[in-house]
């Protein structure tokens, strides 16, 4: 006989949905927060083909899920998919979490503000009043803008291959502060204190055409890639740039403020990311 005391509770269901998915660092991520905050839950990664994302996350909202992180290339379908959004991912085009309540879906961008506490909180940087570069003018841009200005930098420049596209991201953006877009021709005797590079310039292993003497020594270099030294941390090096950085933080930041999100703690990040770059660069 089932009696109340067999009952037992469903551990709350969450996933990252992308493609590819099978080198995600999120499953793992997630689950050492949980277990740092003792937070119950199962947090998977699925394959998603192309066509098939309205499919998944209808599958997912079925068996009851409760959250879900959304990565390449499904962030700006599931902008338009879901039912209500945060103003943060009404800006930036692009949503990355979905929480789910009753069958509905809210959708929310957290890119940004990972990579913001990734330079205030893990490296000691200060946006505000600063001069910053960011290169490209894609989905990864974009995605990062709103936070940005909302720390009231001096000025942000968007240099980009294809300039109108960059005219065209800074427009969008120009009621929240002093943003510009350009081409890389436009760079020289130009100076930053910080640059971040959105492009996919280095994951084909290249270098954006950056001037020299574009940033001074106590400045920061910012690939949002992650995993190796790419070309721009390398010319950075070479620059003499004290502070360079991956986006192995960010990562690690954008996961944790999801995970707010959905279960109202804030995990320990530092742990988190000192436990991955163990494992990903010794
Ligand atoms: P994402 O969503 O990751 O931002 P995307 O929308 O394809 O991807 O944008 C990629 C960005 O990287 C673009 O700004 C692209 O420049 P163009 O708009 O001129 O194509 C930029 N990019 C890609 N490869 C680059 C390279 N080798 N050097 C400089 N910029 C590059």
């Amino acid at each position: 006989m089932n009696d109340i005391f067999d009952f037992e509770p469903r551990v709350d269901d969450y996933a990252v949905m992308g493609n590819p998915i099978k080198h995600s660092k999120s499953p793992q991520i997630h689950a050492m927060f949980a277990r740092q905050t003792q937070q119950s839950i199962n947090y998977t990664a699925i394959q998603v083909d192309t066509g098939g994302f309205r499919q998944a996350i209808g599958n997912f909202v079925a068996h009851k899920g409760k959250g879900l992180n959304i990565t390449v290339p499904f962030k700006e379908e599931a902008w338009e998919l879901v039912g209500e959004r945060s103003e943060r991912a009404e800006l930036a085009g692009a949503v990355n979490t979905i929480t789910i309540k009753d069958g509905n879906l809210f959708g929310d961008n957290t890119d940004g503000v990972g990579l913001v506490n990734d330079l205030k909180n893990n490296y000691q940087i200060k946006i505000t009043d600063r001069r910053i570069l960011l290169m490209g003018a894609g989905g990864a841009s974009r995605g990062v803008l709103a936070p940005l200005l909302n720390e009231q930098p001096d000025s942000i420049v968007i240099v980009n291959r294809t300039v109108s596209k960059a005219t065209a991201l800074a427009d969008h953006f120009s009621a929240l502060g002093n943003i510009q877009g350009c081409g890389y021709e436009h760079l020289t005797d130009r100076h930053f204190d910080i640059i971040i590079n959105a492009t996919a310039a280095s994951l084909q292993g290249e270098l954006p055409p950056l001037p020299d003497k574009l940033i001074s020594k106590s400045g920061c270099c910012y690939d949002m890639m992650y995993g190796k030294q790419t070309p721009f941390m390398q010319w950075a090096t070479q620059q003499g740039v004290q502070t360079i950085a991956d986006g192995l933080g960010m990562l690690v930041e954008q996961a944790a403020e999801s995970f707010y999100i959905w279960r109202g703690v804030r995990p320990n990040t530092g742990l988190v990311l000192n436990q991955l770059k163990k494992e990903i660069y010794s």
